[in-house]
């Protein structure tokens, strides 16, 4: 097992004309599990081979185990990886599939058959063993990708978004086993992928990237345990990537600063107190305010204090547990949902009317950088 460093890493092409990823600064204890999370392009799977060799390092350090890595051979790195695309042998079974890299390696049978037998048993591959790939189901591959990778006993396991072939259905279960995976194999891992939910039900921390912007100093945007994430983002960006459906924001301004209070004025004219520090700003500084869909109080909920924000149904998503109400106001910029258990009362073209606890905002400067909370978030 390992731990990974990444210390001001970069990754440029065209003679450092142009970068794709920059400042890169990551500890990744021996053990953990850590999610790669961004839009697509962003750098993920950049980053990742950089990890194990396939991509030079431009500046800065790598270091597998407590040992500078950038120069190492990938071969000597000790790392598996398991790609979006199984690229399993066609002509041979999943047993010769899972051995292939240890003849060549040299392994002695007796102990490529122990780790075969072992990893088979943990991925439940045992009766599938004489089998070729066609004969297998999608999940089913992913697993004898990921079994060709654990029988190599690697110190670190790179996935780039493993689960994105399959279907939504298969994609949960895969996203069980490899949560149950987890829970046996101990070996710090790297996961790459799009999808936040995978990233949030999985990982131990999450590191948000996104599309490096011209002039930015990085594009690493935060790192953090997924529930840290979804309540502390440090930024709209983070806001917004974090959390489905996605967090709502409004335009608003300053009416009044505070330490542990202020009040916003909305695009429509309502004003809301909000738990937000903004002593370092002034009245009349433009803001976002972000509330999230599962944060906002039912309209018959006295709970919100003077906070509501009124608008007419548009749209509903009745789901049976919970449904989504998608709403619109004349003034302001953008729908917004909210979240509800109970939708029967409720029809399009009707006014809604959503309560704002002051404890579960956040709120952004113009930059984007969230005002500190200073109250913890409240539920309904
Ligand atoms: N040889 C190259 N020259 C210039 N840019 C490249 C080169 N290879 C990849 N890129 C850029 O690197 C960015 C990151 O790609 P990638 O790591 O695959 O993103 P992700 O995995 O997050 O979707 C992309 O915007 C891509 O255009
Ligand atoms: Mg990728």
């Amino acid at each position: 097992m390992a731990e990974v460093k990444l210390t001001d890493l970069d990754k440029s092409y065209d003679n450092g004309k142009s970068f794709v990823l920059k400042n890169i600064n990551l500890h990744i204890e021996d053990g953990e599990f850590v999610a790669f999370v961004g839009p697509s392009g962003c750098g993920k799977s950049t980053l990742l081979r950089m990890i194990c060799g396939l991509e030079d390092i431009s500046s800065g350090l790598l270091e597998l185990g407590g040992e500078r890595a950038n120069e190492m051979p990938p071969n000597e790195r000790r790392v598996g990886m398991v790609f979006q695309s199984y690229a399993l042998y066609p002509h041979m079974s999943v047993r010769e599939n899972m051995e292939f890299g240890l003849k060549l390696a040299k392994v002695n049978k007796a102990e490529i058959n122990r780790r075969v037998a072992e990893a088979a048993k943990m991925l439940q591959l045992e009766k599938l063993l004489e089998r070729r790939p066609k004969a297998l189901s999608g999940g089913q591959r992913q697993r004898v990708a990921i079994g060709r990778s654990i029988v190599q006993e690697p110190r670190l396991f790179l996935f780039d978004e493993p689960l994105s072939n399959l279907d939504v259905a298969l994609r949960v279960q895969m996203r069980q086993e490899l949560a149950r995976l987890r829970a046996r194999l101990k070996t710090t891992s790297i996961y790459v992928t799009h999808d936040q939910v995978e990233a949030m039900t999985l990982a131990d921390r999450i590191v948000v990237l996104s599309p490096l912007a011209d002039g930015a100093q990085t594009n690493l945007e935060q790192v953090g345990a997924p529930l840290e994430l979804y309540h502390n983002p440090c930024n709209l960006f983070v806001a917004s990537f974090i959390g489905s459906p996605k967090m709502n924001f409004f335009r608003a301004t300053i009416v009044v600063c505070g330490q542990s209070e202020s009040k916003i004025k909305l695009e429509c004219g309502t004003e809301l107190t909000v738990c937000n520090d903004t002593s370092n700003a002034s009245a009349g500084d433009k803001v976002t305010l972000g509330i999230r869909p599962q944060d906002v109080l039912k309209q018959d909920s006295n709970d919100a204090g003077k906070n509501w924000i009124t608008g007419t149904i548009e749209t509903i998503e009745r789901l049976g547990n919970e449904s989504f109400v998608y709403m619109k106001h004349p003034d302001i910029h953008e729908a917004f949902i909210a979240r509800i258990e109970d939708s029967t009362r409720r029809e399009c073209g009707s006014e809604f009317r959503v309560g704002v606890p002051a404890e579960n905002c956040h709120l952004f400067d113009a930059d984007g950088r969230v005002f500190k909370r200073t109250q913890s978030p409240k539920f309904d």
